[in-house]
């Protein structure tokens, strides 16, 4: 008999149950606080996971009171949110996504996994996967962008660091896929709400990260708080057990997100917490988040009929096959002990991060500063701001390990007047210390202004109906560039921000999103040219808040803007396009793209597509380019997004070199969900699309057929 099946079968209902109860402890604040005997609880077997505790002595004591203090031993899992560092901090996933570098996405989740298994984590939760296309969500920071492709190799890079070859090994983190699913699409952009999407957006847009992240092993999954179409995915069956469990073959553990299965009360598909429990159970969570209610409320779901005690056990096998494949049986004390320097190494690696993450939106040709600029003013709420440079979900992380934008050009630029002030606050109404910045703006050859968000304005709960630059930092920004003084505007923020008014203003823009622990070195050396930004935006950046859903994958229709035809889909008081399409990111060289070509004009199921384009360096600076490759699916039964981004390629330019970039596609790439949502190939004519960025005009076409299944 298998050491599971012998602690089933000794396990009491209350020790089973006790296994499904995911407790929070104190060192970080994720949601409502429940009251609850934590110690007394684990002590009396009746806790099976803690979260929110980190540091080595607190994690062995708290691990001794389950292996030593209870009748049957079994250790704890220890969770904590890892989304982009655990002590050093790296920039959060939209910005760390902009690198389209799934080696670094992995490299820096492996650093992570280290940094904690260290301190006795065993499981993250991360990565978070929710493709969003709406900057007024604060938790499109969390995740990879708009688009499921690149979603999908996120996921696969984040899980291929987290866990390693094996969950035993030390400084291997058990990943957990988040939020399943679609809370991306939450009804006007706020977090928590309602979610409708159509069978085939599931399907062609929120689904696929969390097929990739099963395909890839993911230990775990964490279910969405929101309801999907009226269902809350808490109770989610046809999605949690049908798609999931049945049709992906995922075995891993299903839990709730925090205090989500009592919620389904609210949600209304639950009169009390006995059904709310047994709802959540049998549809396929397995551990339930700081509720409590499985613990409380799932022997009455027995009584009542509601579960079996099958369905019980079947989850709690999930969980110990879990903590065994951690080793945690073997050694729940499982700490790996950092090799000498590492910490270093990791800072290293957050200052590559943070360089790679940086994405120059535009440039009237200021940048790189001149070597011999005398004065530069620094101004802004965002200039000397620590504890904001590591953004939401900084997990250990700490303010004081962090380089603020001032730092790093003092650092990099030691024979440079910097002159600072702040001017106004990052969301006050104070104007008083505008007339100050302006006066240094006057006395300096360039004014390095740096605005944005608060971190606390970006994650979970933090939505913001009008995503632009908050307070009065437009008042500032605009009465310096009233003065004349040449000013290159930096953005920390966790969410594109709407203000054409500063593109229309500034002589360069960059979004240095929250870029953790390195942000300020990393963006003076940009700021300087000692490296030449290639990151490009994983998500299309609009250009007003009315525009939104907006994103380049959009659906066919048969009105297509048209300046020229009143009666076709666009706005009477906004142009349509966005401020910056999909992939946009601007770098101090030039690379012209010529010479696209396909090896074959026909192509049947088995085929394999090679497509290749000429990239040239027609500049003086080496460069780092990301090439992307989209198709249109030109006439299908069901209406294609007039672009799918299929591949993209990552290839450096020496001044002046070319070189010949190739992408190989399979069949795969041209199918879609058919309408019974299964995978569909149908012949017929296609476009290859390559270009640099999602803007259709700049875009070099190619055709090619289908011509059988
Ligand atoms: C939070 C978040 C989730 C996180 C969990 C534990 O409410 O929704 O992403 O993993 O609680 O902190």
């Amino acid at each position: 008999m298998s050491r599971i099946e012998s602690l089933l079968r000794a396990m009491t209902l209350e020790e089973k149950l006790g296994q499904l109860n995911l407790v929070t402890a104190g060192h970080a604040a994720t949601g409502p606080i429940v009251p609850g005997e934590t110690t007394h609880d684990i002590r009396a077997g009746l806790v099976g996971g803690v979260f929110n505790l980190w540091g080595r002595d607190v994690v062995a004591r708290t691990q001794r009171l389950a292996v030593e203090e209870t009748r049957l031993g079994v250790p704890l899992i220890f969770g904590l949110d890892i989304l982009h560092g655990y002590r050093t901090i790296f920039p959060v996933p939209l910005a760390e996504t902009g690198a389209f570098d799934p080696l670094l996405w992995e490299r820096t989740a492996r650093a992570s996994a280290l940094e904690a298994a260290c301190e006795g984590i065993h499981l993250s939760f991360a990565p978070m996967l929710d493709v969003s296309r709406d900057p007024r969500w604060g938790r499109i920071a969390e995740g990879p962008g708009e688009d499921p492709f690149v979603g999908s190799k996120f996921a696969q890079a984040k899980i291929r660091g987290f866990q390693g070859e094996r969950l035993s090994d030390r400084g291997a983190l058990a990943a957990t896929a988040k939020h399943f699913c679609a809370g991306g699409a939450a009804t006007a952009g706020r977090d928590y709400a309602a979610v409708d999407v159509s069978e085939r957006m599931l399907h062609e847009v929120y689904l696929p990260p969390f097929r990739a992240a099963v395909e890839a092993g993911c230990a775990a999954i964490m279910s969405a708080f929101n309801n999907v179409n009226g269902v809350p995915m808490t109770s989610h069956d046809k999605l949690l057990n049908g798609y999931l469990r049945r049709k992906l073959d995922f075995d891993g553990v299903i839990m709730s997100d925090y205090t989500a299965v009592s919620e389904l009360v609210e949600h209304g598909v639950a009169a009390d917490l006995v059904e709310a429990a047994a709802l959540a159970l049998t549809a396929g969570v397995d551990m339930d988040m700081v509720s409590g209610a499985y613990l409380r409320c799932l022997p009455e779901a027995l009584a009542r009929g509601l579960v079996a005690e099958a369905d019980i056990d079947a989850a709690v096998a999930r969980v110990l096959r879990l903590k065994e494949r951690l080793g945690l049986f073997d050694d729940p004390y499982r700490f790996a002990t950092p090799a000498e320097g590492v910490q270093e190494a990791h800072r290293q690696l957050a200052l590559d991060a943070a360089r790679r993450a940086i994405t120059l939106l535009s440039d009237r040709g200021i940048l790189p500063l001149a070597a011999d600029v005398r004065r530069i003013a620094v101004i802004g709420p965002l200039a000397d701001a620590r504890a904001d440079m590591l953004g939401p979900w900084s997990a250990a992380g700490a303010a004081e390990n962090c380089v603020t934008i001032l730092e790093g050009l003092k650092a990099a630029l030691p024979a440079c007047d910097l002159i600072h002030c702040t001017g106004v606050s990052i969301e006050g109404d104070d104007e008083r210390g505008i007339e100050l910045a302006c006066a240094l703006a006057r006395s300096a050859d360039v004014v390095v202004l740096c605005l944005g968000e608060s971190a606390g304005m970006s994650g979970e709960a933090a939505c913001r109906a009008t995503p632009g630059l908050p307070g009065k930092q437009r008042q500032l920004a605009e009465s310096i560039m009233a003065t004349g003084a040449s000013a290159v505007a930096l953005l920390s923020c966790g969410r594109p921000l709407t203000a054409p008014w500063l593109f229309e203003q500034a002589q360069a823009v960059l979004a240095t999103w929250f870029l953790g622990d390195m942000a300020g070195h990393a963006i003076a050396d940009v700021l300087t040219g000692r490296f030449n930004p290639c990151a490009r935006l994983a998500v299309t950046w609009p250009r007003d808040v009315g525009q939104v859903p907006i994103f380049y994958a959009s659906r066919s229709t048969g009105r297509p803007p048209d300046a020229n035809n009143f009666y076709s889909s666009k706005y009477l008081d906004c142009p349509v396009e966005p401020q910056f399409p999909f992939g946009h990111g601007l770098s101090f060289a030039c690379v012209t793209l010529t010479n696209l070509r396909i090896n074959r004009l026909e192509f049947t199921l088995g085929d394999e597509v090679e497509v290749r384009v000429d990239a040239r360096n027609e500049s003086e600076v080496a460069t780092e380019e990301t090439i992307f490759l989209f198709i249109h699916d030109v006439t299908a039964r069901v209406g294609r997004p007039l672009m799918e981004l299929k591949a993209w390629a990552k290839v450096a330019l020496a001044p002046g070199k070319s070189k010949t970039v190739a992408f190989t596609l399979t069949a795969e790439s041209f199918s879609f969900p058919g309408e019974d949502m299964e995978v569909m190939f149908e012949p017929g004519a296609f476009d290859i699309l390559v270009g640099l960025s999602a803007d259709r005009k700049n875009l070099l076409t190619a055709s090619l057929r289908m011509i059988s299944t």
